[in-house]
């Protein structure tokens, strides 16, 4: 990446931290197994000093900040000034005092070697600029055989919820390919990509773990159309290149593609994440 580049994805993390803020309640339940296979990949328990890579609106952090207790800490970090004060302004309303902020990029760490017990990132390994540099750094700032631990959304034809809308947006609009390997959702989603990624930085006994679970929610129809035209960049990029007539034919055509994952009032989306561990080394 330029860092032109650089500076635009860092921009439209911030534009998005408002509506991150906004679905808190409803990211935490939808993504809660996700920090769950992360607690368990990465052994985090009571007393542990756990270092989290691109928290966002605050978790995995809020949550670990409760498994660690009040002998264990929570180091958030995140790039983007945004996502920084979301978090930490939910941490003050829930009254949270083991839990600290620091505003910063993952690819550049800035603590002391082996301040950490475990180092974990939900969903942020995907955009890291340089990610062989991210897991170097999150190794060095880790105790030895202590744990990193990455998840990852799997392939794109596994989770419906992120595929759908900008699948039938592309009947309508031809986008220019993109590159697989800039950083997007599903840039680690091939088995063994993010794997490798860890092992050329040094990490040892990596495991990659499929995870499937169902991305649920007590949520219309309009409410997911809503949220996710809102939190995507892409998406938000996307419908901004329609035509406002094309729109309806649009919505319409992602609710009879949605149909089936709407029952009873409640939305519930079959999904594909990878847990992707390793442990520092004595060398
Ligand atoms: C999809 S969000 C996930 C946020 C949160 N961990 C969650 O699961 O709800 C991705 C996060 O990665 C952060 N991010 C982007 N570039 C990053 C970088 N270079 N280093 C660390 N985090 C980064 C973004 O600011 C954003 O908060």
């Amino acid at each position: 990446m330029t860092p032109d580049e650089q500076n635009k994805a860092l921009d439209a993390w911030q534009t998005s931290a408002r509506y991150w803020d906004k679905y808190r309640v409803l990211i935490a339940q939808m993504f809660a197994p996700l920090t769950s296979g992360l607690v368990d990949e990465a052994r985090i328990g009571t007393g542990q000093k756990v270092l989290d890579i691109g928290g966002g609106s605050g978790e995995p952090s809020l949550t670990i900040s409760f498994i660690v207790g009040p002998t264990g800490s929570v180091m958030y970090t995140d790039p983007v000034a945004g996502m920084v004060e979301a978090a930490q302004a939910e941490a003050g309303r829930r009254g949270l005092t083991n839990i600290h902020f620091r505003q910063c990029s993952a690819d550049d760490l800035p603590f002391a070697d082996c301040t950490f017990d475990v180092a974990v990132g939900r969903l942020s390994a995907m955009f890291f600029v340089d990610p062989v540099t991210a897991v170097r750094e999150a190794l060095r700032v880790i105790l030895e055989d202590g744990y990193v631990s990455f998840v990852v959304w799997g392939p794109r034809e596994a989770n419906p919820f992120f595929s759908t809308i900008p699948d039938v947006i592309d009947r309508f609009v031809e986008f220019p390919r993109e590159d697989p390997d800039a950083p997007d959702a599903f840039r680690f989603a091939a088995p063994g990509k993010l794997a490798g990624i860890l092992e050329n930085a040094g990490a040892k006994n990596v495991i990659e773990r499929q995870l499937n679970f169902q991305i649920e929610a007590a949520i219309s129809f309009e409410q997911f159309w809503q949220m996710r035209t809102e939190m995507s960049e892409t998406l938000r990029e996307k419908m901004a290149g329609l035509a406002p007539d094309q729109l309806p034919t649009i919505k319409q055509a992602v609710a009879d593609a949605a149909r089936r994952y709407f029952v009873s009032g409640t939305m519930s989306f079959p999904a594909e994440a990878l847990i992707v561990s390793g442990r520092k080394s004595a060398a």
